[in-house]
């Protein structure tokens, strides 16, 4: 490992940590998925001033304990195959590591990282840049959907770390553009992802391009059968971390509420009406069921915005941006947003339709409860989705409740906020952007694991359940009422609401 020159003057003072300028503090509640660590700390791990700067600086005080076991051996340049918990602090875990071993120094890519949407690819060059914003390295991302002439023109300039998905980067290496020769560090997050049959074919031959004795690095919360393979060929007696002795996140309150097909959208209106949602994403199972959901949702009168894979990238861009900087309350979306996407706002995750298998659950569901956080998953199951339901359950290890009539707040909703009242209020965009900009301060978490239960429940059982958010055909009087039609929008077309940018619900890191 090479010494860097320290590039900050702040970097030889002794008192370095006090000129650092991390978030307000996140004084939120949190569950032993992140909390049980060893004790270690940062500063324990030998790395460079200037990369713990960028870790303070994120509001990073402790590693949780993925990055407790991860970075250490990693540093070793060690291979890795980790499994941790959704919203535990992976991208660290890796990034960290990768950081540390760059030479600044040299004009080469010295690390890539791979990940398997473009919307993970942005968000995660963004985690390089703010841990190694002091260390005077150069990050680039690169991803479909954007003109590779801009890629070429930026790798004349100098690139220390590459993070984008895989076909754009085997385009780029096949080419000679991406010089990937000298490149010490191959980093797979959402492992299992890259390496379903759809990238396989994609990482095999990425792999050609890098040195024979190159350190890979495998993370994901889920690691099917299909990793093996790749493990025994690829990499070299990797040490193996698997933090989950359960699957489901502490944090993460489930329910499922049966409904037919046709009560959906009013199911997801009473809710809208019911539920205190600070921000939430609504997974459906097609693109061209996201589109028309939106539809509904904001003629429902509810502040929305749409992504899927078909859309032109810059609308996706802006609208996972906007979303994350708070200016839109609900998404709706494909399963494109299922992975690693992280937005410390959402304490609601609904599925109007229920994922075909439990991985994409597990992911899905883990769009709540970040960082041990607390969260509500909701599940519009049908008739023809209970073996399924149960086929998750089992598999996951977990317990999705029937909905109660009501919820308690305290399961999803910050102590500080659970005495307003539920439900969306109109939105003037002033109102919606002051009090979203207020963080959330859940109560304390939910420490118990339930056992799995027995065998899908009969439709009798269902319906008896369920009566409070089944449609009559009426729409639900709601409590507090939409967004207002003026604030309303579906995306693209009309534009977000407001149509500006605003602060963050809570300090994105
Ligand atoms: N040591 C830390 N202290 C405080 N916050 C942290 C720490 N490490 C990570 N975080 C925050 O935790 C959140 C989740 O991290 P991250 O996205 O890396 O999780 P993940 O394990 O990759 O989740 P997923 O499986 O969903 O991809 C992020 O907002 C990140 O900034
Ligand atoms: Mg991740």
């Amino acid at each position: 490992m090479s010494q860097q020159p320290r590039s900050s003057s702040t970097a030889s003072n002794d008192n370095w940590r006090a000129g650092l300028r991390p978030p307000p503090r996140d004084d939120r509640p949190q569950t032993e998925d992140v909390k049980a660590t060893k004790g270690i700390e940062f500063e324990d791990m030998f790395l460079r001033r200037e990369l713990l700067m960028g870790i303070f600086e994120a509001g990073f005080d402790k590693p949780s304990p993925i990055q407790e076991e991860s970075i250490p051996m990693a540093l070793t340049k060690r291979d890795i195959l980790a499994r941790a918990k959704n919203g535990t602090g992976k991208t660290a875990a890796f990034v960290i590591p990768s950081l540390q071993q760059v030479d600044v120094t040299k004009n080469k890519i010295q690390a890539l990282v791979l990940v398997p949407t473009r919307e993970l690819a942005l968000q995660t060059s963004q985690v390089c840049k703010n841990l190694g914003k002091h260390m005077g390295i150069q990050v680039m991302v690169t991803t479909g959907g954007t003109t590779l002439k801009d890629d070429i023109l930026r790798l004349s300039e100098t690139v220390h770390v590459l993070v984008g998905t895989p076909g754009r980067i085997l385009d780029l290496a096949g080419k000679s553009v991406a010089d990937l020769s000298e490149c010490p560090i191959f980093v797979m997050d959402e492992a299992d992802k890259l390496l379903s049959p759809e990238f396989a074919p994609v990482m095999e031959q990425l792999l050609t391009y890098l040195p024979k004795d190159r350190q890979v690095m495998l993370f994901s919360a889920t690691f099917p059968i299909i990793v093996k393979d790749f493990k025994d060929k690829h990499m070299n007696s990797p040490f193996e971390i698997n933090l989950m002795d359960e699957l489901t996140l502490r944090g993460v309150t489930q329910y499922y509420a049966f409904v037919e097909e046709r009560q959906k959208v009013h199911c997801l209106n009473t809710l809208f009406s019911k539920l205190q949602i600070n921000q939430s994403i609504i997974f459906c199972n097609s693109t061209n069921r996201v589109e028309l959901l939106a539809k509904k949702v904001t003629e429902l009168g509810y502040s929305c915005f749409y992504s899927h894979a078909k859309m032109l990238q810059s609308h996706r861009n802006r609208v996972f941006h906007d979303f994350r900087n708070g200016v839109c309350r609900n998404l709706v979306c494909s399963d494109l947003l299922t992975r690693g996407i992280d937005i410390q706002a959402v304490n609601v995750v609904i599925n109007f339709d229920l994922p075909k298998n439990s991985e994409t659950y597990l992911h899905r569901i883990g769009r709540s409860g970040r960082f041990g956080h607390l969260g509500l998953a909701i599940n519009l199951v049908t008739y023809e989705d209970r073996f399924n339901l149960y086929k998750i359950e089992q598999e996951l290890g977990t317990e999705i409740q029937p909905i109660p009539h009501i919820i308690d707040k305290g399961l999803y909703v910050a102590p500080g906020a659970v005495d307003e009242p539920a439900g969306q209020k109109p939105a003037p965009q002033q109102t919606q952007q002051q009090q979203l900009a207020q963080p959330q301060q859940p109560a304390p978490a939910r420490q118990q694991q339930q056992q799995p239960r027995g065998p899908p429940p009969s439709q009798q059982q269902l319906q008896q359940q369920q009566t409070v958010y089944q449609t009559n055909g009426q729409p639900a009087p709601r409590q507090n009422g939409g967004a207002g039609q003026g604030a309303a929008r579906g995306y693209p077309g009309a534009g977000p609401a407001g149509g500006r940018p605003q602060a963050p619900p809570v300090a994105q890191r």
